[in-house]
């Protein structure tokens, strides 16, 4: 299939479609050593962590469920605020249950801070965490995260899941957007 995006878009590509498949399949293969004969729930948090939560999922046994929230922190400009809402809640009762919950990118930490609170007040069996990205030049509050895919540079990145103005999500990469994009 020729490519459906133009490269000049990207000052960098930083981690590639052949780095992002070769990290899930060695995630995967510890995710699922370790939830071996246990009930797994992935929880996805939309809309960045689709692409991830599909490439994850279709490296696990099928008994393997998925769930989905939305969250919204209250505007971009009070993010650090840490207020949370829920814009679509789980389907799943989580209590007794393995949850892993599965992000795109942990950027200040804020809102899978507020996640893990959440999610582990329902009364799960466990609440772990894999992310794809982390920006550790970012992190303004510290969430334990059990599986991790690449630490990238506090960078304004797309692709893979994460946007630009609601575009880019589909690139099969993560990339530097090229400041030429959003007008600087
Ligand atoms: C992104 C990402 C995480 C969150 C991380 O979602 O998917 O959920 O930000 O940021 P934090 O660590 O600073 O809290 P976003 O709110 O951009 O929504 P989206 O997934 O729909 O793009």
């Amino acid at each position: 299939m020729e490519p459906q995006y133009d490269m000049d878009d990207f000052t960098k590509v930083i981690v590639s479609e052949n780095d992002i498949s070769r990290k899930l399949d060695s995630l995967s293969a510890r995710i699922r050593d370790d939830y071996e004969g246990k009930d797994l729930l992935l929880v996805g948090v939309l809309k960045g962590a689709v692409m991830v939560m599909a490439d994850l999922a279709r490296r696990m046994p099928p008994s393997v469920q998925m769930d989905w929230m939305a969250v919204s922190s209250y505007g971009s400009g009070t993010k650090s605020s840490g207020v949370v809402r829920i814009l679509k809640d789980l389907d799943a009762d989580l209590s007794g249950r393995h949850v892993l919950i599965v992000e795109d990118i942990i950027d200040t930490g804020i809102t899978l801070h507020w996640l893990l609170g959440n999610l582990r007040s329902r009364g799960a069996a466990s609440v772990e965490v894999m992310t794809l990205l982390r920006k550790p030049d970012a992190v303004q509050v510290e969430v334990p995260v059990r599986y991790l895919g690449f630490e990238i540079p506090n960078e304004f990145v797309v692709g893979y899941g994460l946007d630009y103005a609601e575009r880019y999500r589909t690139l099969p990469f993560v990339a530097i957007l090229n400041p030429a994009v959003y007008g600087d």
